[in-house]
């Protein structure tokens, strides 16, 4: 089914990314991170020197930054103005101000059109907060992953190569917060959507559990 489309909805650190891309790859299909492009526009405004707490600040250069997504699941690329900022948009500094900016309407209104554009014609897996909500309400498969906060912590820890669990799980959890509260297309459980609690399971059996989710959709 050439225009499927999996969206991949969750709280911070339950393991979108490597799911996400692990049924992309079994898939043949593409992939789209919206986290990155949200974490893309946060960079760019700290590197131009906008004050992110600003809403209208941020709200009147939403539109000027030039974004592109690269969309293989082995190798997802995300450039702004033509320069690739894969690796720098995982920075504490971006990780720390990417909720306020994502809260932002007229942030959500440029990343929304260009997320429909590239999901277009489908054959597509999309993670993010809105996927199955409001960017594409109709995708075939729709799943809300979670975890329990400590195993986010535990494993995103890991991840980064650090030691401090609790510090980590006190950002995810503010980012939950300030992604749950926001007045435009909060973090929730779309309808129709899957609940999938990755707490006790191996990435390998969350992917099977979305592959075969998306063989019954065909
Ligand atoms: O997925 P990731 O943790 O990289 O996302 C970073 C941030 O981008 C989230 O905490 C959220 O504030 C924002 N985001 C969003 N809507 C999406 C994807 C991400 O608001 N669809």
């Amino acid at each position: 089914q050439p225009s499927l489309v999996v969206a991949v909805d969750g709280t911070s650190g339950s393991g979108k990314s490597s799911t996400s891309r692990g049924v992309a790859d079994r898939l043949g299909l593409r992939y789209l991170d919206t986290g990155a492009m949200f974490r893309a526009i946060t960079w760019w405004l700290l590197r131009e020197g906008i004050d992110v707490r600003d809403v209208a600040a941020v709200a009147a250069a939403a539109d000027r930054p030039r974004l592109a997504s690269g969309t293989d699941p082995l190798e997802p690329t995300i450039t702004i103005d033509g320069v690739d900022v894969s690796v720098e948009i995982r920075g504490e500094e971006v990780t720390a101000a990417v909720s306020p900016v994502s809260a932002v309407p007229e942030v959500r209104a440029r990343l929304l059109d260009l997320q429909r554009e590239v999901i277009g014609a489908g054959g597509i897996v999309v993670e993010g907060r809105d996927i199955g909500s409001v960017v594409w309400p109709q995708a075939e498969v729709k799943v809300y992953l979670s975890a329990d906060p400590d195993a986010r912590a535990i494993r995103r820890t890991a991840e980064q190569g650090g030691t401090d669990v609790a510090t980590t799980q006190q950002s995810l959890l503010e980012r939950d917060r300030i992604d749950s509260g926001r007045a435009t297309a909060p973090l929730t459980m779309a309808d129709g959507a899957v609940h999938v609690d990755s707490t006790h399971l191996t990435l390998d059996e969350v992917i099977e559990t979305i592959v075969a989710l998306a063989a019954q959709a065909r």
